[in-house]
C-alpha cells in the first residue's frame, strides 16, 4: 500500500501527458512580465540554502514552499524561520500534489533524486531550476530535455559559473576569434574530494535522527541501513547509488564553457583510464577521452577533449601548446589550444591568453558577468531567456555522465550515437545508460 501522497501523486502523474500539462499551458499564455512568480524549493540546505537566496533575491519572487526530508535548523529550519509565510514538507510528492499556487520548483536534492522531482514537477506544468549535474543518467539527462520541451518550463541547470564575468568573457573569447579555431582542449580537476572514495560499504547501521526521514532521503534508490556521516548530508557524492564521482561533480561546470564556446553536441566516442571501481563507491582519480565532431569553432572533423581528476593532477604539460614553462597552471580549469593562441581557462579567475606579447590583458575584452538564479526567475515571467536551460544542460550532463560509464570501463572505448542514445560497440556500457528504480518510486517517462 503506497503513502497517501504517493498515491494522490501517481494519480496526478498518470494523467500527467494529457490534462494536466494543459493548466501549464494555459497559464503561461496569460503569465506575464508583470506577474510575480511563486516558487518552492525542494533541498533547502546544503547547496540548496544558496540557491534559494539566490532565487528568492529577485523583487518579483515570492516563496511559497519549501521541502526538506531533514527539518533540523541546517537543512528545512533556517529556510521555514527565513521565508515565515512558505507551507513546508518533508516529502516533495505531497508538496507537488498540493502545487496549485507554485509556479516554478528549485530542485536541490543529491544528484540522484534531481530527474525524478524534476520530471514529476514539469509534468505539472511547473518551470524548473535544478542543480548540476542534470541527472544521475544519461537516459534521465534526454528525459529532462524532452520534458522541457514538451511542457514548455522555463528551465535553468545550475552551473552557476557559467554567468560569471570569467566564463562569459572565455566563451566571448573564441566566439570573436581571438584564439583562431581550437585544435585540441585539456580540462582538469586536481582538487581533493572530502567524502567517500573506492573504499566498501560500512558494515552495520546507526540510528537514523530523530530530525531525519531516512526513507524519503533514500527515494528512488535501493534502500540500505542508515550511517552517520557517510550518506547524508554531501557524503553521498562519493557512491554511485546517489552520485556521480569528481566527473559528476565538477564535469558540468569546467567543462560547461568548452561545450558553451565550441558549442559542443554529443562525442562520438570516448575512453577512460581509471582505478578498477568498488562495487558501490567511485574512483580516487580518473582520465576521459572524449572524441567530438568538429564545430565552426574547431580545427577539422574531430576534436580530443581530454579530462583528467585526481588529487594534484595536471594535463601534461607537453600537450599545452603555447603555455610557457614558469606558467602555474590552476588547480582546475580547461586550456584551449586555438590556431592562433592558446586560452587558459581556470576554475573560477579571469581567462589568460597566451602568447602574452600578442594578447596583453588589456586587449582581451571582458564580458560582465549576469545573475544566473534571478535570470531563470525573470524568464520564467517571460523576461530574457536562460542560458543553462534544458536544451544546452541535457546534452552537457549527457557528456559528461557518458565519462562516468567510461571509468567503470578503463581502456574500453565506446561508442556513442547521441541520436539513438545508444553505446554501439559495447553492450555492458550501455546497461549503465539508465538503472532500475525502487518499486513504487518510479518515474512517469516522457514519450
Ligand atoms: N552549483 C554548485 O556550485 C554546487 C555546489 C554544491 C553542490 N551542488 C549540487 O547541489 C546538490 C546538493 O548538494 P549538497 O552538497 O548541498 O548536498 P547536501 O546533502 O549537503 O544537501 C542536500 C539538501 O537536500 C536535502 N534533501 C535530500 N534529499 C531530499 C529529498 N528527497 N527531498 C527534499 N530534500 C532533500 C538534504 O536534507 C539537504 O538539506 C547536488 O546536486 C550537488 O551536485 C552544486
Amino acid at each position: 500500500m503506497l503513502p497517501p501522497s504517493r498515491r494522490s501523486f501517481l494519480k496526478s502523474a498518470s494523467i500527467a501527458g494529457a490534462a494536466v500539462a494543459l493548466p501549464a499551458l494555459q497559464y503561461s499564455r496569460v503569465y506575464g512580465a508583470n506577474s510575480r512568480l511563486r516558487i518552492a524549493s525542494v533541498g533547502t540546505g546544503g547547496k540548496g540554502w544558496s540557491d534559494l537566496n539566490g532565487v528568492a533575491a529577485s523583487p518579483e519572487v515570492d516563496v511559497v514552499g519549501l521541502c526538506n526530508i531533514d527539518s533540523s535548523k541546517a537543512h528545512l529550519g533556517q529556510a521555514a524561520e527565513k521565508y515565515s509565510a512558505a507551507r513546508t514538507y518533508a516529502d516533495w510528492r505531497k508538496l507537488l500534489d498540493e502545487s496549485k499556487d507554485i509556479d516554478g520548483v528549485m530542485v536541490s536534492t543529491p544528484d540522484f533524486m534531481h530527474a525524478p522531482i524534476s520530471l514529476a514537477a514539469m509534468q505539472l506544468g511547473k518551470h524548473v531550476f535544478c542543480q548540476k549535474p542534470l541527472t544521475h543518467t544519461v537516459f534521465e539527462a534526454r528525459q529532462m530535455q524532452l520534458a522541457a520541451k514538451k511542457y514548455k518550463s522555463v528551465t535553468q541547470m545550475c552551473n552557476q559559473i557559467q554567468s560569471h564575468s570569467a566564463y562569459r568573457t572565455a566563451v566571448n573569447i573564441v566566439h570573436t576569434g581571438l584564439i583562431g579555431k581550437v585544435k585540441e582542449v585539456h580540462s582538469w580537476q586536481s582538487g581533493s574530494p572530502s567524502w567517500p572514495r573506492h573504499i566498501p560499504r560500512p558494515a552495520g547501521s546507526d540510528p537514523v535522527p530523530a530530525s531525519v526521514d531516512w526513507d524519503l532521503w533514500q527515494g528512488v534508490a535501493a534502500e540500505r541501513p542508515y550511517k552517520a556521516g557517510m550518506y547524508h548530508a554531501f557524503q553521498w557524492r562519493g557512491w554511485q547509488d546517489y552520485g556521480t564521482g569528481q566527473l559528476g561533480d565538477f564535469g558540468c561546470h569546467i567543462l560547461d564553457p568548452v561545450f558553451k564556446s565550441l558549442k559542443l553536441g554529443s562525442p562520438k566516442k570516448l575512453t577512460a583510464q581509471a582505478p578498477g571501481l568498488f562495487p558501490e563507491t567511485w574512483t580516487d582519480w580518473a582520465t576521459v577521452h572524449y572524441t567530438f565532431p568538429g564545430t565552426e569553432y574547431t580545427v577539422g572533423d574531430d576534436l580530443s577533449v581530454t579530462w583528467y581528476d585526481g588529487v594534484g593532477v595536471r594535463p601534461p604539460r607537453e600537450k599545452l601548446a603555447g603555455i610557457p614553462e614558469g606558467y602555474k597552471l590552476p588547480g582546475a580549469g580547461s586550456v584551449l589550444i586555438g590556431e592562433k593562441g592558446t586560452l587558459v581557462i581556470p576554475h573560477v579567475a579571469m581567462p589568460k591568453v597566451f602568447p602574452e606579447a600578442s594578447f596583453p590583458a588589456d586587449k582581451v575584452p571582458v564580458v560582465e558577468g549576469v545573475d544566473h538564479y534571478t535570470q531563470w526567475a525573470d524568464a520564467c515571467r517571460g523576461v530574457g531567456e536562460t542560458t543553462s536551460h534544458f536544451d544546452y544542460a541535457g546534452p552537457l550532463t549527457e557528456t559528461v555522465l557518458l565519462g562516468t560509464i567510461g571509468i567503470r570501463f578503463p581502456e574500453q572505448e565506446l561508442e556513442w550515437n547521441g541520436e539513438k542514445m545508444e553505446i554501439t560497440n559495447f553492450p555492458q556500457g550501455q546497461a549503465y545508460i539508465t538503472k532500475p528504480y525502487r518499486k513504487g518510486w518510479e518515474p512517469t517517462w516522457i514519450a
